[in-house]
């Protein structure tokens, strides 16, 4: 005889605001991340179900399957991160922090959905909204306002108006007055989460959230919400520069390794439908730049990397990077110093992608090496090169996925030539500089006598 499961309930207590994680009893340590201060209680209602009668299951052979039906975008860039479009009937997290764009950048989708779009905002008022869509051009009377922070009405505005999408800025303003606890709390975003989640699935709406992320004092954290939602895309970039990425960081309906990317003007977003051009705008060959020929996701982008290596004036060295992951920094540096034999110790070194661009791949590694040894030895690469390659702990350059991708796109781009790991086939219009180890990029790149 199997147990009811209803009869041992298992109610959770506490919910981690950082990563979600659930407790049985507080602590000040979350027992999953081990973050401090973080365990929220959780109200949890009772369970007034009784036992449902055994559900009709399906053989798996006899599933039948369509495609996911999509609302195709008027912007590549959304629909590539997307995963090909809007599913219908998703929820789509959007993440970011304060300012970066999130509100800019849904109401341009809104526009592009060629259909009722409702847009409920319980961060700015109707005339706000309203301010933004005049700045961005943006006049359709499909697009529905709602100024509003009570869940049950955003509900039930989803529920009548039935748009193709709706969009609720913030989850962390909306709320559910029956609950006790207040807008943003853990059992609050949990409570909006899954209402919209149920409503999308059940009515077809697309539903789009907006989730604010803020490095200090995070409301609730969006790793709390990553796993109650289809989809999850962070928009990022600096307020000061002029490009933003989004990324998806979970995706049920497509690919995460996808970007998109986009300007930011006072007239609103503009998608950039050629990175490569926009990125590297007018490069200036000097010594401690490298042009890097990278790959995210299918796409290939030529990003340009500086460096600057200065005396240490006291103390520790100092390393620095955006844009790159430090320690795939201290790692090169590294490599430079044993393998290379240049004399980081004394020095500070600093290095940036040009364009607020975040590069992460290995990839980078030999563009990073070259930039960053060409700047200590007052070195530039000759005009028109880019380089590719993966560098190893023993200074071997290796093969890196994808290289056809690049090297084709750094011709098309009027590179002339490259610096590759071995075996890499040129396109024509490109000369390889087919490299095996740091030493012989070094040869390539400067051209020294290769020890
Ligand atoms: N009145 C304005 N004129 C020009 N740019 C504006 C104006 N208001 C906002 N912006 C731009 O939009 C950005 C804020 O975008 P927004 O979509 O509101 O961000 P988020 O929703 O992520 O907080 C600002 O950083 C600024 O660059
Ligand atoms: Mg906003």
């Amino acid at each position: 005889m199997m147990k009811n499961p209803n009869t041992k309930k298992r109610t959770v207590a506490f919910v981690c605001r950082e990563c979600g994680g659930e407790s049985i009893r507080w602590s000040g340590q979350c027992p999953h991340c081990r973050a401090w201060n973080t365990l929220e209680e959780l109200q949890v209602s009772p369970s007034q179900r009784s036992p449902a009668p055994a559900p009709r299951v399906v053989p798996i052979t006899e599933v039948e399957l369509e495609a996911e039906p999509r609302l195709v975008l008027a912007w590549d860039e959304l629909n590539r991160v997307l995963g090909g479009g809007v599913v219908r009937g998703s929820l789509v997290l959007l993440g970011g922090e304060p300012g970066v764009g999130k509100s800019t950048l849904l109401m341009h989708l809104a526009a592009q959905a060629g259909g009722k779009v409702l847009y409920a905002s319980g961060e700015e008022s109707a005339q706000q909204v309203g301010m933004r869509a005049r700045r961005l051009g943006v006049s359709d009377p499909r697009l529905l306002l709602l100024a509003e922070t009570d869940l049950e009405r955003v509900m039930a505005a989803i529920e009548a108006e039935a748009p193709a999408i709706a969009i609720v800025d913030s989850i962390q303003t909306v709320s559910d007055p029956a609950l006790e606890a207040g807008p943003g709390s853990v059992t609050q975003v949990r409570q909006a989460s899954s209402r919209l989640m149920r409503a999308a699935k059940e009515s077809g709406v697309s539903i789009f959230v907006v989730g604010h992320v803020t490095k200090e004092g995070a409301i609730a954290g969006p790793r709390l919400l990553e796993h109650m939602v289809d989809t999850v895309l962070y928009l990022e970039g600096e307020r000061s520069q002029e490009f933003r990425v989004l990324r998806a960081a979970k995706n049920r309906f497509g690919s995460t390794e996808e970007i998109g990317i986009f300007t930011m003007t006072d007239s609103g977003m503009e998608e950039v439908s050629d990175p490569s051009r926009a990125l590297l705008g007018d490069l200036r060959e000097v010594p401690g730049t490298a042009v890097l020929a990278t790959l995210e996701g299918t796409r290939p982008l030529l990003v340009e990397l500086q460096s600057l290596v200065s005396p240490t004036p006291f103390g520790l060295p100092r390393r620095s990077a955006t844009g790159i992951d430090l320690n795939r920094l201290h790692m090169i540096v590294a490599v430079l110093e044993k393998r290379g034999r240049l004399s980081l110790g004394a020095s500070d070194v600093f290095v940036n992608v040009a364009g607020g661009i975040r590069v992460q791949e290995p990839a980078a590694d030999l563009g990073l090496a070259l930039a960053i040894a060409g700047n200590l030895r007052e070195r530039a690469l000759p005009p028109g090169t880019v380089v590719v390659g993966e560098l190893g702990l023993a200074g071997e350059v290796r093969r890196v996925g994808g290289i056809e991708r690049r090297l084709q796109e750094a011709a098309r781009r009027g590179f002339r030539q490259a610096i590759v790991p071995r075996g890499a086939a040129a396109p024509s219009g490109l000369r390889t500089l087919p490299v095996a180890d740091l030493a012989e990029a070094m040869a390539a790149a400067f051209g020294e006598g290769a020890r």
